[in-house]
């Protein structure tokens, strides 16, 4: 199955990727976390990539787009989570089969609250929630063992920004894909479980249409 998932910054859609991964074995495509590892370690492109990444803004899409695409390769079944973040990146792939595209929809109020609280493996990249989904050794990694650290682009103004480029780049994508009668609207403001139920039942239903 090929999933895009849609949504703003903090609705959580790298933690349902997770859940994708475990339980359907999909593979995960972040290109958040391809531009942050390139960022570690630390190449020219990577250095220039941290500009953007830090102020909020998108990076260009002469450092994403063909990111994106080698890493989709052959691949038959993935989710992508963070593209395409424009109608510019959606028109890159419009060749892909996609099988639907599910936005998160969380007010940004709630959201704001799930970025003070969360905290990023450097090395795994498992994500997590200081409330919502704590590790079990407070500050260490569930998986690697590795400590926990907060994202740079978790500070508050940067996380302001990060909210008016979704508003103005990546939201007319609901409009793009429901005309494409791809689009699953999701409400994902409850708790991690019953958004993940939410969803992997959703899949459930399209996988017998
Ligand atoms: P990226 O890493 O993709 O960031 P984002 O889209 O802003 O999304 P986040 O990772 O912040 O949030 P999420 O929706 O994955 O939520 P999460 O599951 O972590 O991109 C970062 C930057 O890279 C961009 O700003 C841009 O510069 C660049 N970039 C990336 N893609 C690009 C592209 N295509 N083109 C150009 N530039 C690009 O959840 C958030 C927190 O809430 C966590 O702590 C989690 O544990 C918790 N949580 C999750 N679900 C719930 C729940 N249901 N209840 C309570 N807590 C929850």
């Amino acid at each position: 199955m090929r999933l895009i998932l849609l949504g703003a910054p903090g609705s959580g859609k790298g933690t349902i990727s997770e859940v994708l991964v475990d339980k359907l074995h999909l593979f995960h495509i972040s290109p958040g976390e391809l531009l942050r590892e390139e960022v570690r370690k630390q190449t020219t492109i990577g250095k220039e990539i941290a500009k953007y990444i830090e102020k909020g803004e998108l990076v260009p899409n002469k450092f994403v787009v063909e990111m994106v695409k080698l890493e989709i390769g052959k691949r038959k079944d993935f989710v992508l989570d963070g593209f395409p973040r424009s109608v510019e990146q959606a028109k890159e792939i419009k060749d892909l089969k996609i099988d639907a595209v599910i936005s998160l929809e969380v007010p940004e109020k709630v959201v704001i609250e799930r970025f003070s609280g969360r905290r990023t493996c450097p090395k795994c990249n498992a994500g997590y929630h200081i409330k919502y989904i704590p590790p079990k050794k407070e500050g260490i990694c569930d998986k690697c063992g590795e400590r926990l650290i907060q994202r740079k682009d978790d500070a508050p103004q940067t996380v302001k920004e990060r909210f008016k480029v979704y508003h103005k780049e990546t939201a007319p994508l609901v409009e793009y894909y429901r005309k494409r009668r791809l689009l699953h609207q999701i409400d994902a403001s409850s708790v991690p479980e019953e958004v993940s139920a939410t969803v992997l039942e959703l899949i459930k239903t399209l996988k017998k249409k």
